[in-house]
């Protein structure tokens, strides 16, 4: 079955970017929000993004005009019962993913295949909230979407081999690289990463060195394009805490705890770039201020 329509849920930072490129990639693609401010705010920040591919030369004036012609908008699931694809780019939170995935089996056709974005929480647990787990993926994509090349097509123990081939030749029509990763916490990306920004945070407790100085060590010494604080406040340090904590969870192993540090920023709502501090203070935004501990 060839993917026609795409639907995504959610019209967030991930929402958005994933809506974006799928639009851009030719699919007419409906894209759902709880509210018709967070559609307008999620549309208006794809547009902001097609505006400077324009500004750039990579997008010409009247290939802009399709991608918009293929976008729609929508605070209503019912709008998504045609989709052939559905990836849910929601809150990391498993009930209010199982109560979704359970009302659009009831919504879809038998053959609609459904996917999650989700970083950490294991697909199956989701999957097992529909009639329809062998049609049922992850699809995780990477912040900033629009930008990085990698998306981890996510396999469970349920799915189908059919299935799970059409959705990695979906990500590669999608203009990314698609990587084949099993249902295991953090998939590949995670896995790898997570340990790494969590020691980098004990490392800083340990003085090891301070915040810049770790991260400039890792950008110019090992050519990242951001340090690990930088990196954290990017994609959140309650995101990063949570994750670590279903990992954690998984694997019961020390390097997937949260270091203290780390968890008391999180209570004290130091959440990263989007809070306007974590490890940098980003009360001049053009000019971040490294945390003296
Ligand atoms: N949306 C769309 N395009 C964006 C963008 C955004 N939010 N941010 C930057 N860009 C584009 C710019 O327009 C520019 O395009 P051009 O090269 O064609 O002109 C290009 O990206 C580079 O941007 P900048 O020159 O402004 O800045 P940088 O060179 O510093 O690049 C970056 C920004 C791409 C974010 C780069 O710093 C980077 O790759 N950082 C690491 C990001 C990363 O690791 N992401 C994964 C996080 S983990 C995750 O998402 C998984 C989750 O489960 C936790």
């Amino acid at each position: 079955m060839a993917i026609q329509i795409v639907g995504v849920i959610g019209c967030g930072l991930m929402g958005s970017g994933i809506a974006q490129v799928c639009a851009q990639a030719g699919f007419p693609t409906v894209v759902r929000e709880v509210s018709a401010e967070l559609v307008e705010k999620g549309l208006k920040g794809i547009e902001k993004n097609l505006a400077r591919l324009v500004e750039k030369g990579a997008l010409t004036d009247a290939a802009r005009n399709e991608v918009r012609g293929r976008l729609k908008g929508t605070t209503l699931l019912d709008d998504l019962k045609d989709c052939d694809l559905i990836v849910e780019a929601i809150i990391e939170q498993l009930p209010a993913k199982r109560e979704l995935f359970g009302a659009l089996d009831k919504l879809c056709p038998p053959q609609t295949i459904f996917a999650s974005n989700t970083s950490s929480l294991p697909i199956i647990e989701i999957a097992a909230s529909t009639g329809r787990p062998q049609r049922f993926v992850g699809l995780h994509f990477f912040n900033p979407v629009p930008v990085m090349k990698l998306v981890e097509v996510v396999k469970t123990i349920a799915t189908d081999s059919a299935v799970y081939e059409e959705m990695v030749a979906f990500g590669a029509k999608l203009g990314k690289t698609p990587v084949r990763a099993n249902d295991g916490g953090g998939f590949i990306v995670n896995r790898l990463l997570v340990p790494y920004l969590l020691d980098a945070v004990r490392a800083l407790e340990e003085g090891v060195g301070s915040v810049e100085d770790i991260d400039n060590s890792m950008k110019l010494g090992c050519g990242y394009p951001m340090g690990p604080f930088t990196l954290l406040d990017f994609v959140g340090l309650d995101t990063t805490y949570y994750i670590s904590q279903i990992m954690f969870d998984e694997f019961k192993e020390k390097r997937f705890a949260a270091p203290p540090l780390l968890k008391r920023m999180v209570l004290a709502g130091w959440n990263g770039k989007k809070s306007g501090r974590g490890f940098y203070d980003y009360a001049d935004p053009a000019n971040p201020k490294p945390m003296q501990l």
